[in-house]
């Protein structure tokens, strides 16, 4: 049995990290959280206070920055040089630069870089926006991951609601649509679908069955 190296792209809150957790548990295959990578980065950003048109300070950050992902059971930790983000980087401030600062090219350059060396042992799922278009073209698996933006807004409000957050439905669903169209529209590595990738579409889908779905998929190819 070959152990592949898959790719699930798609739009915020289509269920690509839960999915993918899933997934990777029942097959002990390696999750890799590629925009855990980009909020860590972004984290960092706000921390040192850098704005994204100083590009001095940008360079000098990407030279320097050690972001790692250590695999836990149902997660992956996320630190930044010795200090642990993983709860950090989900926040709303975070969320909301987090976009402009995936655009940058010199940013994207060197994540893309250690998620190949992530990559390389095979056995590996990883989620992203670019995957299976830059990160890794010749995945051996490629799943476009997709849902309306109304029940991805749900699906986030309710997350958060069960956190405590007090944000509408509204404003979820509005920040998430600008964040789709700022990925979508950006000029380097634009989230689209690669055209060897396989479309599902988990509207009426929930979590459990989307995972069925995507095992089975794996499975046959292995
Ligand atoms: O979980 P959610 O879909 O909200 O976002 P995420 O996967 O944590 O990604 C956060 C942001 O990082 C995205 O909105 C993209 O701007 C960026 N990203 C990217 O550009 N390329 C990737 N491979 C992954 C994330
Ligand atoms: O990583 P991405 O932004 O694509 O989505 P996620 O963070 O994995 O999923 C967002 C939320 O939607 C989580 O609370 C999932 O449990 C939920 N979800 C769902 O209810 N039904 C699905 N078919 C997929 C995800
Ligand atoms: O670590 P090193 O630079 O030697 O490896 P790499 O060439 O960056 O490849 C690392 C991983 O990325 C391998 O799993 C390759 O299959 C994958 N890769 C890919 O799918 N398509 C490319 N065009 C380049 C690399």
């Amino acid at each position: 049995m070959k152990r592949l190296t898959v790719a699930i792209d798609g739009p915020a809150g289509a269920g690509k990290s839960s999915v993918a957790k899933l997934v990777a548990n029942r097959l002990h295959y390696l999750y890799i959280d590629t925009g855990a990578m980009y909020r860590a980065f972004t984290w960092a950003m706000l921390k040192n206070h850098i704005d994204l048109a100083d590009t001095e300070a940008v360079q000098s950050l990407t030279d320097t920055i050690q972001i790692r992902l250590e695999p836990a059971a149902e997660y992956c930790r996320v630190y930044v040089g010795d200090t642990e983000v993983t709860e950090d980087i989900r926040t709303a401030d975070v969320s909301s630069h987090v976009s402009p600062v995936a655009a940058l090219a010199v940013v994207r350059t060197k994540l893309v870089k250690l998620q190949r060396d992530m990559a390389a042992s095979g056995g590996v799922i990883l989620d992203g926006r670019d995957i299976g278009t830059v990160v890794l073209p010749d995945a051996d698996l490629k799943i476009f991951l997709t849902a309306s933006v109304e029940a991805r807004a749900r699906r986030r409000y309710l997350e958060l609601q069960a956190k405590g957050s007090t944000d509408t439905l509204e404003a979820i669903a509005a920040s998430i649509a600008a964040r789709d169209d700022m990925d979508s529209h950006r000029a380097v590595s634009p989230l689209k679908q690669a055209e060897d990738a396989i479309l599902v579409d988990n509207s009426q889908l929930d979590l459990q069955e989307t995972a069925d779905l995507i095992c089975r998929i794996i499975e046959e190819k292995q």
